[in-house]
């Protein structure tokens, strides 16, 4: 399948692997790109530009495929040395960004005059514009569904994914409640060049993470993630648990003037927890809805191949199979 984003990255298939803290590494990395989707490494995860640089060193052992680095501009007073972080990534020899979290209008020039490709990551039309304004490459267009910060819009892809091709000229890709062929052929119907993909990639054989994680993600529903933070507009959707029971009590007692000292114990420092030591209580780690559509852990080529597969067979069979139906009897009536 061709669309403007393997065109873009040079990638076979047009699925991408978000940065996710604590699951980001060189394995899942490496793993989606050997796949022929874009893999991409997880830039804050590594504590120092220093890590970074080796974590890049240790992907490119392990794949000759294009893969990328995630930066995300956190919203906070102390910032990482981002300068520093994306030196280690041009000098890695990394060609493409995933940027998220505030605009990387700063360190575009930076990273353009590095030759960097960037998709940038965001939840709305108009920071999708801001993007594209700015000289991003492509965007990463996130609904409401995703699992991570669906930021304060609650704007579901099925309306904002639309909304973003009528308005961008750059290409997109639909992130935020992907899975499947189902997800894959739906997306590009409503305009996206491709998808982009967190949870699920979670639940990969090859993913990094505690085996906790991912029969949790296996037995989850799409009832199971609760949106926290809102009171400091950072909406998170997590998995919900006992930790996440017990921030959203905090939360209702403390209404709007919740202050991010009040949920230390519940937010901060729980990823290695979760991700390393399979501490399923721990307390909120980023999940989509989208656990509701996963029932296996398949390595991550299988899980690639099957979505490429399926989504020949959905545009060959079902949807041309709808318009072939009107001049054919109904034995040709494609089902899913
Ligand atoms: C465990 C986890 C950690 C994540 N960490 C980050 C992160 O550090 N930076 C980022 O830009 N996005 C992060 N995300 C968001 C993903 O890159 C992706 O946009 C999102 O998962 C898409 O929604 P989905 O989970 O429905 O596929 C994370 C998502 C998950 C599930």
């Amino acid at each position: 399948m061709k669309t403007a984003i393997t065109e873009l990255f040079g990638i076979e298939h047009p699925i991408i692997q978000g940065g996710m803290h604590y699951v980001g590494f060189a394995e899942l990395a490496s793993a989606v790109s050997n796949a022929g989707g874009l893999g991409i490494i997880t830039g804050l995860t590594q504590k120092t530009p220093e890590l970074l640089a080796k974590e890049i060193a240790r992907c490119r052992d392990m794949t000759d495929e294009p893969f990328g680095v995630n930066l995300t501009f956190l919203p906070t007073f102390s910032a990482p040395p981002y300068p520093e972080y994306i030196a280690a990534i041009r000098e890695g020899g990394v060609k493409i960004v995933e940027t998220a979290g505030r605009s990387p209008e700063q360190y575009m020039p930076a990273l353009k005059a590095a030759g960097i490709k960037v998709i940038h990551k965001c939840t709305s039309v108009r920071h999708s514009l801001k993007a594209e304004a700015i000289g991003c490459d492509a965007v990463s267009v996130d609904g409401f569904e995703c699992g991570g910060h669906p930021g304060e819009d609650d704007m579901p892809n099925m309306i904002l994914l639309p909304r973003a091709a009528e308005e961008l000229t750059i290409p997109f890709v639909a992130s935020g409640g992907m899975a499947d062929a189902r997800s894959l052929v739906a997306a590009l119907a409503l305009g996206a060049a491709g998808i982009n993909m967190g949870t699920r990639f979670i639940a990969t054989r090859e993913a990094p993470v505690h085996d906790n994680v991912k029969q949790a993600i296996v037995a989850a529903t799409e009832f199971d993630t609760r949106l926290v933070m809102r009171a400091l507009r950072n909406t998170e959707r997590v998995l919900t648990n006992k930790g996440v029971e017990r921030l959203i009590e905090i939360e209702r007692e403390k209404g709007r003037a919740l202050k991010i000292d009040d949920i230390l114990n519940e937010v901060a420092g729980v990823y290695p927890k979760v991700m390393i030591d399979g501490d399923m209580d721990a307390g909120a780690w980023s999940c989509g809805m989208v656990v509701g559509l996963i029932n296996d852990v398949p390595t991550v080529k299988e899980l690639i191949d099957r979505i490429m597969t399926e989504a020949e067979h959905i545009i060959r069979q079902r949807l041309t199979g709808f318009l072939d139906a009107s001049r054919t009897p109904a034995k040709t009536l494609a089902v899913a």
